[in-house]
């Protein structure tokens, strides 16, 4: 991997739970691979265009296979370059906390901005669909106050993970590699031991890919 993009979904700077995770996630891959190119995107200060009535229409006429109409060329200009800069990356490292059982709303936001026809998938008249971000990795590190991985009976809760892992499925994404960081509300001890597992399980997954990348 040469360029990584951290998608930070977290608002919580140093105090972040997903992000102190993938701060270690980062300082192991840069270890091991001390060319690697890392940007950041905070997503709660990124300046998000609108995805409003211009940029709506603009979807279903490429939908159609039919082109953006000039009014809405502009908004689609900029939906275009953040879908090719986001693209550009050999993977991308997601800090994630869950907000009421899914994503923090910027972060679909930036999602609802990149996904579109013959931007991160293809779709044909017959309404097969082909993404168009395969090849890369993607290391999610999903934060939650709830236990998700230990408790089963609170799994069907969870549209946080899911819903990443089949978003990043749609467009094309098959090396999907997750780390929980569950478990963060409650006594110290047991949030420290939540972060311990998080922490050795960053470790585990740095170890992985690190050692896979070595032996291409
Ligand atoms: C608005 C909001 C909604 C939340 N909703 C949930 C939830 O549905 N389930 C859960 O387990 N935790 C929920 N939490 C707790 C966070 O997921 C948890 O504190 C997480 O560790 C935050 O990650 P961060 O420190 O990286 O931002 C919520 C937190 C906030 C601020």
């Amino acid at each position: 991997m040469k360029r990584l993009l951290h998608i930070n979904a977290s608002p919580r700077g140093a105090r972040s739970r997903s992000g102190t995770i993938s701060g270690q996630v980062l300082a192991g891959l840069s270890a091991a691979n001390p060319a690697l190119v890392v940007e950041t995107i905070d997503l709660f200060d990124a300046d998000l265009p609108p995805f409003d009535v211009q940029a709506i229409e603009g979807r279903y006429g490429l939908l159609m296979g039919t082109p953006v109409p000039p009014e809405q060329a502009a908004a689609w200009d900029q939906l275009r370059s953040l879908a090719e800069h986001f693209r550009s990356f050999d993977g991308w490292l997601m800090s994630v906390p869950m907000w009421n059982f899914g994503l923090p709303y910027r972060l679909k936001h930036y999602i609802d901005l990149i996904t579109h026809p013959g931007m991160t998938f293809r779709n044909d008249a017959a309404g097969n669909v082909e993404g168009l971000a395969a090849g890369r990795t993607a290391i999610i590190v999903a934060a939650s106050a709830m236990p998700f991985g230990t408790m089963p009976e609170i799994d069907g809760l969870d549209f946080q993970l899911s819903y990443l892992s089949a978003w990043l499925g749609f467009i094309g994404v098959t090396d999907i590699h997750a780390v929980r960081v569950a478990g963060t509300f409650g006594p110290d001890d047991a949030v420290a031991a939540a972060m311990a597992k998080a922490a050795a399980e960053a470790d585990a997954l740095v170890a992985q890919l690190s050692a896979r990348a070595a032996a291409v």
